[in-house]
Order: structure tokens, then C-alpha cells, then sequence
């Protein structure tokens, strides 16, 4: 098996630089001009890839709005970026409807299914087994995304349900040629793809042999199935020959969800979280994503503070962003959770004047240990991957979808639903297990988060959108599982406060830490005396492989720019 890695990298010579040198945080890439600002367009979309974000652009060009051209890279991707686009899986979009000033946050999040109970991952002595929450089809939640995707564009698009569709289909059913950066994915998690038959079918060749960058990669039954999605919107998916599908292999294989779950799920409009950092005004998703609640939290938590006097990146930076860091996800594993069945503080966790007692909390000095930090400590005053993915979009109105969609881990749970091409999501491992038991992000959770039928996991998708004086100014979002929060809250930091460009600010190294462990993470390029500083401050700085993707979009005097992160080698901004 090493020998047979160790032949394909050969093979892949050419582009193995190129990978290396993403590992390392650099951002090179063979063609820079792909990751390149490009200015003064009039719309513009910003996705993972470069097929996708050019559907996106056609759907706009043919008279589409954001809402068509968004579903449109949402079904895309699903074919394009089979490790975290999907049709099994689930998300969030920020819409703003620029022509009538208002801001939807839709939650097409998955759903626990029916026959769900709380310790359903956990063996008769209370330990959890992560395998059937991450590896088999008990991890799968009601998914969410064909209902999601078709609802924004049929509510809010101008164009019909085929002609969004089309271009997956033709992707799907014509192939497209394999980028090296799809051909190495599908290599790194081939163990678990060949374990089924039907997933390594899809994803290699009928001799079992991976795909090699540039060869045509058809999907015949996930083409069929965007066909009956096209013809027969979200029924094809929720009552007909799909949800016949699914069903079927969750009696054939082990999972729990019924064609009553499919039938029951629906997608829902949430009043987004608002919040303001110095003269701006920052939209975001509300619970069952943390991501919303703990951005406004940690903006409120560092406005207190003059990070612009205390330089970019540097060890004083670094330190505040990692202390409002800490108690935010401190927070986030004790009150957040699906707001249907949980009351959540939202009010006390978004004030001002929460963030100023948190601030007064952080010495200057050094870092306080994160077994100090207790959730909601300071309440007493009167009174939370490569696995996901991010694309915005904005429309020549000036109206913008922010949407991050997953499978949870890339791939999901890799069981392709037998004959539909569609895989599935293992996003009920976001629950909490067992309350205190770490889950796939080392994300530690409690009561409010506990497994329930009908419940959405709480996740940390963060996708969101900054207005300043009425105007959208900038929408942005990125994967990363825990880190999704904190990659946001690096990018809002460096335009927000340190006036760098969506560029810059996108390539900047960052920081996170996540309260438990209690590390500093930090990818490469903050320099080494910075680090010294830190860990004279009391932090433990372990330095990772690059986090995040962002996909930002940002709308200045000159126009609309957009920037995609060159941490992924297919992302792309297109516009005209
Ligand atoms: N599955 C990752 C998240 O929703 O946060």
C-alpha cells in the first residue's frame, strides 16, 4: 500500500511542489492568477472550485440572481467537490435580498432522525464508540441540502428549478477533467472509499485505479439524480425514488433513518444574529450554529482593545484574540444547541456588556489556563476541514448569498446511497456523545447539545456578511470543523481592524484556540520570536498545518472583489 502511494506521488510529480508548498502555508500555486484580487467586477462568485464558481457566473449572466446562482454552485459543488459539496448532507446561507434591504439566515442543517435516542453511540459502560457517530450510516442526520438549495432559489430566484440545475447535470453526465488537487483527495481517503463497493465505484475506475490529474471523471447516477431532482423538485428527494433509496440502505445496512424522517424534514428562516464591531455591522447565522454567537461574542470581546496600536499577528495579537478565543468556546460547550429545544442565553452571550467583562478578565500579562475558565463564569453581572465548504455570491443587484454546506468529515461517512451517485453525511458525530467526551474536532459539548430525535447537531459553520452605513461591504465563510469560527473572526480582524485587503488578510497566517485543549494552535509564518513571546506568556503554541478556506467576497467605490483561498488548489473568484 506505501509502495503504491509512494508510485502515484511519483506520478503526480509535477504537482507534488505544488502540495507541498499549500502543507507549508505558502501561497504558490501554478497558476496565480486564480488566486489573484480581481477588481472591479459587477458580480462575482467565490467558491472551492473553478467549475462551480464559472456555473455560478453563467447562472448570473443568464439573468439569474445571488438566490439562483448560489443553488446553482451549491448542486455544483456536489459534483465538483464530492468531499464536502453535497446533496447529503446539510448547511446554512446568509441571504441578503439587496433590493429589499432585508437579511434571511436559512437553516437547511440535518436532522436527527426519528428513532435517535441519547446515548446511541455509547457502549453498556458509557464510553463512546466514534465509529458508528463517524463510520457507518447510524452517524447519518436527516439531510437538509436539496431542500435548503431549492427553497432559497424557488422563494427568491428569478430563473426556473432546470435551468440551475442544468449545469450539474452536465458536469455530472459529461465528466469533467480531474483537478490534482480532487485526484489527491480521492488517493488520501481511498481506504475508506474502497471499504464499499458502491462508494468505490463512483470515486475510481472500474479496475479500482485512481483517477490521475486531467482524466474525465463522469458520475452516470448522481447525473440521474439531479435529473429527478430538476423534474420533480424536492419531492424526488424526500418521498420519491430517492428517499426510496435511501431508506432502503438504511434497512440494508444499519442506519436508522426512515422515508417518514425524509418526508418530515424541512428547511427553516431563523432572524440572523447582528452584532457591531467599530462602525460596523456583521450579520451571521444564529444557533444550531455556534459560529454567529461566538463571532459577535469575540468582536465584542476585542473592541475593548487597540489591536491596530498592537500590531498584526504579533505576540500582544495574538494573545488577546486567543484569550476572548478561549471563553468563547468555553461558552459554546455549555449553552449551544439547537434553539427548538434548548433555551440558549443568546442575549447575554452577544452584549457589549458581556464582551467588556470578558476583556476585564484577560491580564495583559499572560494567559490564564483554560482549566481557570469556566462557561459563562461572567454571566453573574446584570445581566461554538477540509470536511466543509464555503462559496459566496453577489449579484449585479448587490444582493449576496454567504453559504457553508458539509458532509461533516470529507466524504462524510463515504456510503454512497445504492445507485443515486449521492453520499452521505456523518453530521450527527457534531452531537455530544457522552456530555464532556471530545467529538471529531476535539469540540467538547454538554446538555444542550445531547443526541434528541428531531434535533439539529450544533455545528460552527460561520457563514456571514458586514455592512457598513446600510451597504454590504463584505460576506465571507470558510470550513475547518472547530476552527471555522476562528478562521472567520482572523479574517474580520485583519480587514475590520487592521485594514488589510481581502487578500492579504486571507492569506495571513492564523491563530486559534479552541478553550479544550488548551494550545495555541498557529499555522506557519508567525515568526519565531513572536512564538517565544507567546509561550512566555503561558501558551502551549503547537504549530499546524494550514486551517480554513475562506471564500470572501468584498464591494468597494471600485467594485466587487473577490478573493479565494489558495489553502485549497481548485478555489477560484470569477465574475464580469
Ligand atoms: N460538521 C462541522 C460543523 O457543522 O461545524
Amino acid at each position: 500500500m506505501l509502495f503504491m502511494k509512494h508510485l502515484f506521488f511519483i506520478f503526480l510529480s509535477t504537482t507534488l511542489f505544488i502540495q507541498l508548498s499549500f502543507a507549508q502555508g505558502l501561497s504558490f500555486n501554478d497558476d496565480m492568477s486564480v488566486h489573484k484580487p480581481t477588481f472591479g467586477h459587477k458580480a462575482m462568485v467565490v467558491s472551492a472550485d473553478k467549475y462551480a464558481s464559472e456555473v455560478g457566473v453563467q447562472i448570473l449572466k443568464q439573468g439569474g440572481n445571488a438566490a439562483d446562482a448560489a443553488a446553482a454552485v451549491g448542486f455544483a459543488l456536489a459534483v465538483t467537490v464530492p468531499r464536502a459539496g453535497n446533496l447529503g448532507g446539510g448547511g446554512f446561507a446568509l441571504f441578503y435580498d439587496a433590493p429589499a434591504k432585508q437579511i434571511k439566515a436559512l437553516d437547511y442543517r440535518e436532522v436527527a432522525p426519528s428513532r435517535s435516542t441519547e446515548k446511541m453511540y455509547q457502549h453498556r459502560d458509557g464510553s463512546v464508540d466514534s465509529n458508528k457517530s463517524l463510520h457507518s450510516l447510524m452517524g447519518t442526520g436527516v439531510p437538509g441540502t436539496v431542500a435548503g438549495l431549492l427553497d432559497l432559489q424557488e422563494k427568491y430566484g428569478r430563473l426556473t428549478r432546470a435551468d440551475i440545475l442544468a449545469p450539474a447535470i452536465k458536469l455530472a453526465e459529461e465528466g469533467f477533467p480531474v483537478s490534482q488537487s480532487l485526484a489527491l483527495s480521492l488517493w488520501d481517503h481511498k481506504d475508506r472509499l474502497k471499504k464499499r463497493p458502491e462508494t468505490a465505484r463512483t470515486f475510481f475506475k472500474y479496475d479500482g485505479r485512481p483517477y490521475a490529474p486531467g482524466e474525465i471523471f463522469i458520475q452516470r447516477d448522481l447525473a440521474e439524480s439531479l435529473k429527478l431532482i430538476s423534474t420533480y423538485g424536492k419531492n424526488a428527494f424526500y418521498t420519491g425514488p430517492i428517499a426510496h433509496a435511501i431508506a432502503n440502505d438504511m434497512k440494508t445496512y444499519g442506519g436508522i433513518i426512515t422515508e417518514k424522517d425524509l418526508e418530515n424534514y424541512k428547511p427553516v428562516y431563523r432572524d440572523p444574529i447582528v452584532g457591531r464591531y467599530k462602525g460596523y455591522q456583521i450579520a451571521a447565522m444564529p444557533p444550531p450554529s455556534s459560529g454567529g454567537v461566538h463571532i459577535i461574542q469575540m468582536l465584542n470581546t476585542l473592541e475593548n482593545f487597540d489591536l491596530k496600536a498592537k500590531g498584526h499577528n504579533s505576540a500582544a495579537s495574538i494573545h488577546i484574540m486567543a484569550e476572548a478565543m478561549k471563553r468563547a468556546y468555553a461558552d459554546r460547550s455549555k449553552y449551544l444547541g439547537d434553539p427548538d429545544f434548548v433555551r440558549i442565553p443568546l442575549d447575554k452571550l452577544t452584549a457589549k456588556i458581556y464582551g467588556r467583562r470578558i476583556a476585564e478578565s484577560i491580564s495583559q500579562n499572560s494567559a490564564t489556563p483554560s482549566r481557570n475558565i469556566s462557561p459563562g463564569a461572567l454571566f453573574s453581572v446584570p445581566e461554538e476541514s477540509p470536511q466543509t465548504t464555503h462559496f459566496s455570491v453577489i449579484d449585479e443587484d448587490g444582493s449576496i448569498v454567504s453559504n457553508t454546506y458539509t458532509l461533516n468529515l470529507s466524504y462524510g461517512n463515504a456510503h454512497v446511497i445504492t445507485g443515486t451517485g449521492i453520499l452521505m453525511n456523518n453530521e450527527m458525530d457534531d452531537f455530544s456523545s457522552r456530555a464532556g467526551v471530545p467529538n471529531a474536532y476535539g469540540l467538547i459539548g454538554g446538555k444542550a447539545n445531547k443526541i434528541e430525535a428531531g434535533k439539529r447537531p450544533l455545528s460552527s459553520m460561520t457563514p456571514v456578511i458586514v455592512f457598513k452605513n446600510g451597504e454590504a461591504v463584505l460576506a465571507t465563510g470558510s470550513p475547518g470543523g472547530a476552527r471555522i469560527i476562528t478562521t472567520v473572526l482572523n479574517i474580520l480582524v485583519n480587514v475590520l481592524e487592521h485594514e488589510m485587503n481581502i487578500a492579504d488578510a486571507t492569506a495571513a497566517p492564523r491563530v486559534h484556540h479552541q478553550w479544550m485543549p488548551d494550545e495555541l494552535r498557529i499555522e506557519q509564518g508567525i515568526s519565531p520570536d513572536t512564538q517565544t513571546l507567546l509561550k512566555g506568556l503561558g501558551y502551549s503554541v503547537s504549530l499546524k498545518a494550514p486551517f480554513g478556506a475562506a471564500m470572501t467576497l468584498a464591494k468597494s467605490s471600485l467594485g466587487v472583489y473577490g478573493y479565494a483561498d489558495s489553502r485549497r488548489g481548485d478555489a477560484y473568484a470569477a465574475g464580469y
